[in-house]
């Protein structure tokens, strides 16, 4: 049985009252609130344990160490990695994927080769492709989605070609919510014998993730989205992958031997993070991780269904609101617009009632034009989300359009 106000009780953050109301936290894609199990636990490796990894012998470095593996294997777990060594700790996804381009891509990639994204990508997927096409002369192509926002396997099967030496994609868009079919896009990927990458930053708050399954070779999230701390993300890649490329900072930690003559390089994943790693935050994550499973996806999954059909039920009350990605398959990101409203006056509104979502251009900027528009409003769901947060949504969202449209 899912309690959701149970959960809510975990959260601090959600019990706070401003000028006398609740507030309705509606921008969990943009950044997840951190239970308590989270706080607690880093709080207890700063007062009991804390230490720089990988370096001292005495207790508190030994202790932090054993931690910070551990949270190794645990993410390891969490996404059914074959082994531990196939997790990079990293700032977020932006630096995971950033990590691949400047590595894989700047020793793979040359002119003639294309790199394939979706047109619904965050510029975190997008920009750093962009960038190392233009440094190796390989092509950035771009398959469309429908104008529902939905993926559409023709467009992407036509833009594949034996010229595609990588695939990124979006697991789910931050602008649209719609759930690509990355296991079969991996797949048609391999066939023309392209690497993927998948971009799991707004799936692996709400469904489970299975590496294996889905074949990929390299998989990047963010811990802030998934009920951990900032600071710290996930690059998944396949050993034999991430063996092959060279690394991407230079400092402590990622060395075998360092002489004035010449450095060689420590294994993965040591490889690719240099300098003092992110240790409590990497703990931290970890424990998100297991608080999520605790509760178990199953029951996440089924309380944010029925979100999802309650969402799309009383969103259309609002005049003149038009929900922005309709896709069937689809998590809980609802960009929209209301006519003649600007989003930002629109979120002023929306905060003088308590209710916090993002407006703007969603760092995905192409697919927000694409679809029409410069900016939009964005209201997203986390486990913690009830009822009444949407409830509370439409009721401001009609005083909103009521007051712009009299006045
Ligand atoms: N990528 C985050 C969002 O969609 C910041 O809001």
């Amino acid at each position: 049985m899912y309690d959701v106000y149970k959960i809510r009780e975990d959260f601090p953050i959600l019990q706070e009252v401003l000028n006398g109301k609740p507030v309705a936290f509606l921008d969990t894609a943009a950044s997840a609130q951190k239970p308590l199990a989270v706080l607690q636990k880093m709080r207890d490796i700063y007062t009991q344990s804390y230490a720089n990894p990988h370096r001292g012998s005495y207790h508190f470095a030994e202790a932090i160490t054993i931690e910070y593996e551990k949270a190794r294997q645990t993410v390891q777990k969490f996404i059914n990695a074959a082994i531990d060594k196939e997790i990079v700790f990293t700032r977020n996804a932006t630096e995971s994927i950033n990590l691949v381009a400047a590595t894989w891509g700047w020793q793979n990639l040359k002119a003639g080769d294309e790199v394939l994204i979706s047109e619904a990508e965050h510029h975190a997927n997008l920009v750093p492709w962009q960038n190392i096409c233009e440094v190796t002369g390989a092509k950035l192509k771009v398959f469309a989605v429908s104008d529902d926002g939905d993926f559409v396997a023709d467009n992407f099967e036509k833009a594949l070609s034996n010229n595609t030496k990588l695939v990124a994609v979006t697991a789910m868009s931050n602008v649209l919510g719609t759930i690509f079919p990355v296991k079969d896009i991996i797949k048609k990927a391999h066939g023309v014998g392209a690497v993927a990458l998948v971009d799991a930053c707004q799936f692996a708050p709400h469904y489970p993730i299975d590496v294996q399954d889905w074949d990929c070779d390299f998989v990047a999230f963010s811990g802030h989205k998934i009920y951990g701390p900032t600071g710290i993300g996930v690059l998944y890649g396949k050993a034999e992958i991430l063996q092959s490329m060279p690394p991407y900072q230079f400092g402590g930690d990622m060395i075998d031997n360092v002489t004035f003559e010449k450095t060689t390089f420590a294994d993965i994943p040591a490889r690719f993070e240099a300098g003092t790693a992110a240790s409590v935050q990497a703990i931290g994550m970890a424990e998100s991780m297991r608080y999520m499973q605790n509760i178990g996806f199953d029951n996440l999954i089924a309380h944010e269904k029925k979100l999802v059909d309650y969402t799309l039920s009383r969103l259309p009350e609002v005049p003149n609101l038009k929900i922005i990605g309709t896709a069937q398959n689809r998590g809980g990101v609802f960009s929209f617009d209301v006519k003649g409203i600007h989003p930002q006056d629109l979120a002023f509104v929306l905060n003088k009632e308590n209710v916090a979502v993002r407006t703007g251009h969603h760092c995905a900027q192409p697919i927000v034009n694409r679809m029409g528009y410069t900016s939009l409003a964005r209201a997203s769901l986390g486990l913690y989300s009830t009822k009444e947060d949407i409830d509370a949504l439409v009721n401001a969202l009609l005083k909103a359009e009521k007051f712009f449209r009299e006045s």
